[in-house]
């Protein structure tokens, strides 16, 4: 039987097993296990709670548990005992991913349980929502009227299984919650219940369904009000490649619109990828005493084999939080401005000449970048991160067709591969901000238009760092920090 103990005493007994090669320095991880997505994110009473998909048990994913981590900062991060395990007829089979909210000063997490009705269970499950509640913001006790939503309270003609990650908001005296789910036949959708007690929900409108193209699935829906505008943020699943986005197996995109509670309705006319590289689902947002949007993401994908499965007891991590901001019809997602306190040792140059392969001089594997080029006559431009020997991480940027590249061809053990994206230059500049982070590499690109994730596996002596161009360039100011 499960229980937040024994997964707290299974946890303490083991941690001394952790392999620390690939453990990141800046970046939320869980503490033991298997790590998904980001939950119940809040900030309240002063912190940032973060909970996250989490089976203790093994490296691998597993009857889900909800892990919890508090910063005062979203940079440290100090691991509370487990909130929730599966330890009840309702949510047995796994207490899937949600959200946070406060009311009267305690801390409520809405979460999906996962039950499994039959012998094949990737197919024979059934999802329903429930609460727990907190009065410190540690322990939580789940309500005794859960489910408060169950899978009879879906409307007709959609999927009967898929229900689940509960987004809460409050919107003009009322509690909502936006649901993913599918039509049954390839689309996904997304399904908005309204309460005004958070114990007895009513439907109020399947708000937004796929066109075809954007996946069979939706997952972990959000949606938050942003410079006089509603964005909804979800992960659809199994979403075919457009062009150089959506590379990956699932994705995740938002939408900027308009919520209509009344109609039931979200009106939008585009979407865009939330992050254009190899490892970003799932990402929750919350708003923060500071007023700000910050969304973190799952920095994984879902079925493929992480490095640190095997002998590390330990896989999966956040990315780095992110700022959330509206610009005309688009967001930027810039790095919280948290990092900067964490910099250390400057380095910093000004207007080198580039032609070939320059090696900076400086090295390391945790470290930010600020890197501003000139293209100039370059075809290609860019840099080269954990060099080493053959091994190298390669980010670049070629004007003629105006795009960005990632490419972890040889970034070491994992995963290979390129992801591409557009970027315009800005009176013939590149700006880069660059945050790696052992395993991990996160480009934000002309503050924040564009951002690239990847995790790489390089070996310890992989910790070169150079500018490149073909063709020539000018690299205007390089900036390197230490972090941590
Ligand atoms: C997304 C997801 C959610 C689900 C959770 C289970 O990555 O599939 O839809 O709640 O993971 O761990």
């Amino acid at each position: 039987m499960y229980s937040r103990e024994n997964a707290d005493k299974f946890i303490a007994e083991r941690k001394y097993l952790l392999k620390e090669e690939y453990r990141l320095s800046y970046h939320l991880m869980g503490e033991f296990g298997w790590m998904n997505d980001p939950n119940g994110f809040i900030y309240y009473n002063g912190e940032y709670h973060m909970f996250y998909q989490h089976y203790p048990y093994q490296a691998a994913w597993g009857p889900m548990h909800w892990g919890h981590a508090v910063s005062s900062d979203l940079i440290e991060w100090k691991y509370l005992p487990v909130a929730l395990a599966p330890d009840q007829d309702y949510d047995r089979d796994g207490c899937f991913s949600g959200s946070a909210f406060e009311q009267d000063g305690k801390l409520y997490l809405m979460y999906t349980g996962h039950i499994i009705t039959g012998p094949d269970k990737d197919n024979d499950y059934r999802q329903n929502q429930n609460i727990a509640v907190s009065e410190d913001g540690i322990r939580f006790e789940k309500l005794a009227n859960n489910p408060v939503i169950a899978p009879e309270q879906m409307p007709a003609g959609i999927s009967e299984k898929d229900f689940r990650d509960p987004k809460v908001f409050e919107r003009d005296g009322f509690y909502y919650v936006v649901l993913g789910s599918n039509d049954g036949q390839g689309k996904g959708l997304i399904l908005l219940y309204r309460s005004t007690d958070l114990i007895n929900w009513s439907f109020a409108g399947e708000i937004a369904r796929s066109d075809g193209q954007l996946g069979d699935n939706w997952e972990c829906p959000d949606l938050f009000e942003l410079g006089g505008r509603d964005v909804l943020i979800m992960s659809p699943q199994r979403m075919p490649a457009q062009g150089d986005d959506y590379h990956n197996l699932h994705s995740a995109t938002y939408m900027i619109g308009r919520l209509d509670t009344g109609q039931g309705s979200f009106n939008y006319d585009r979407y865009e990828p939330v992050d254009c590289g190899f490892d970003f689902y799932a990402p929750q947002t919350t708003i923060d005493g500071k007023g700000r949007r910050i969304v973190m993401g799952w920095m994984e994908t879902w079925e493929t084999e992480i490095p640190t499965q095997l002998g590390h007891y330990w896989a999966g991590a956040m990315t780095l939080p992110r700022e959330v901001v509206m610009q005309g019809e688009t967001l930027l997602f810039k790095p919280i401005e948290e990092t900067k306190a964490y910099r250390r040792n400057v380095y910093e140059t000004w207007n080198m000449r580039l032609d070939g392969d320059k090696d900076m001089n400086v090295s390391g594997d945790c470290y930010e970048l600020e890197v501003v080029f000139q293209a100039e006559q370059a075809e290609e431009f860019g840099l080269k991160l954990r060099v080493h020997g053959d091994e190298e991480t390669v980010l670049s940027y070629r004007p003629a067709e105006s795009q960005f590249r990632f490419n972890r061809d040889k970034s070491g053990i994992g995963l290979g591969g390129e992801r591409r994206t557009k970027v315009e230059l800005k009176e013939g500049l590149l700006v880069l901000n660059v945050f790696v982070d052992k395993s991990s590499v996160e480009v934000f690109i002309q503050g924040g238009e564009k951002v690239m994730t990847g995790r790489i596996y390089p070996g310890a002596d992989s910790l070169g760092i150079q500018v490149y161009a073909q063709g020539s360039c000018s690299v205007v100011s390089f900036k390197k920090w230490d972090m941590k």
